[in-house]
């Protein structure tokens, strides 16, 4: 009864420290909820996340091994730890955990009960679990961070992967215009998403094929970011997800240069499921994926391509 199915490290390294088996239960504390976990979703790099090993985001935290991956998902809520959590038992709600606490590849997790939104009613457990890490990464990129307008115009660097893909949607949702670059197999698929301009990162050059933009999501980091400020218009913004860009770039070209850690945010993922609830936004599942193969589906991350994101899917 105590007991839970989990995907569990119990030292710091990559897919190969993963270790399906049993875990005790969460309970949850004050103002928290106990969510009987559906299904979770995995993101490439979370396992070289500091934050993922310790209770701080620079590694100078307390080791928090054994620890459990995965931080976004959708679920049923199983138990409340006081009145004031606001949701009932059976409630079906998805959202993304802070990272330095245990994800969701596992039967149960509990988190801030503040922290969760209603789940999507048009969307299956399995999809609404690939929602909430990417789509509000991509929601605080272009809102948040970019402050977005309608009309502009956007580069998204890696517009078929978790998180571009949403935002490629999103961008296209608020009016902006869409530019994305992609390998060469996904060109049509995110023209499907709502890019006006699909460019293949192999065989074409993104500065050749393009006028300047406002807006750069870059989720490549390297040279690829690098390359960005060239084709950055004056008093535009480059948002890292996956590094931080160099201020002194930024202020060279008068631009403004973002890094960010993606927060939980209720608002953020209401205004997500209004948009998915209006048909404008559709997650994308490259494939689902027994709780006992999450080593898989981390090893998957490393080493082949996906469209969109791979989800654990956990009970039923
Ligand atoms: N800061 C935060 O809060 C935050 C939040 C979420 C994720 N992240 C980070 O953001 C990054 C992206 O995450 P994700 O989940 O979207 O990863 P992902 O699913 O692996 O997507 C990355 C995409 O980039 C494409 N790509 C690779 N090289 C490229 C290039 N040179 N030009 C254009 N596209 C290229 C890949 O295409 P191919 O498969 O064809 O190579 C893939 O579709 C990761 O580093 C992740 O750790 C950060």
């Amino acid at each position: 009864m105590n007991e839970m199915n989990a995907i569990r490290a119990h030292r710091r390294g990559g897919p190969e420290q993963l270790t399906y088996e049993k875990a005790p239960r969460p309970q949850p504390g004050r103002g928290e909820i106990l969510v009987a976990v559906r299904a979770a979703s995995v993101t490439a790099g979370e396992l070289g996340w500091d934050a993922t090993w310790t209770d701080s985001f620079d590694g100078s935290g307390r080791d928090r091994t054994p620890i459990i991956p995965s931080h976004e998902f959708s679920g049923v809520v199983a138990a409340r730890a006081d009145a004031d959590a606001g949701w009932q038992e059976g409630d079906e709600v998805y959202g993304l955990i802070p990272f330095t606490r245990n994800g969701a590849a596992a039967e149960y997790v509990t988190l801030p009960a503040d922290m969760v939104a209603a789940k999507p009613a048009s969307l299956t457990h399995d999809q609404a679990a690939a929602v909430p890490l990417a789509a509000l990464t991509a929601w605080q990129a272009l809102v948040d961070h970019a402050r977005l307008r309608p009309g502009q115009r956007v580069l998204v660097h890696g517009g078929a992967g978790g998180v571009g893909s949403f935002v490629v949607q999103i961008a296209a949702a608020l009016g902006a215009d869409v530019a994305a670059t992609v390998g060469p197999d996904d060109l049509d698929f995110v023209r499907s998403l709502g890019a006006d301009t699909a460019i293949d990162y192999v065989h074409q050059r993104f500065e050749d094929q393009i006028d300047p933009v406002d807006v750069v999501v870059d989720l490549v980091g390297g040279p690829t970011q690098a390359r960005s400020w060239d084709v950055l218009a004056p008093g535009g913004v480059l948002v890292g997800i996956a590094a931080p860009p160099d201020t002194q770039e930024a202020e060279s070209h008068n631009a403004r240069a973002v890094f960010f850690v993606v927060e939980p945010d209720r608002a953020g993922l209401e205004s997500i499921t209004q948009l998915i609830e209006d048909g404008r936004l559709t997650p994308t599942v490259d494939r689902v994926l027994p709780l006992a193969d999450g080593r898989a589906a981390y090893e998957a991350l490393e080493r082949e391509h996906r469209r969109g994101k791979i989800i654990l899917h956990i009970g039923d």
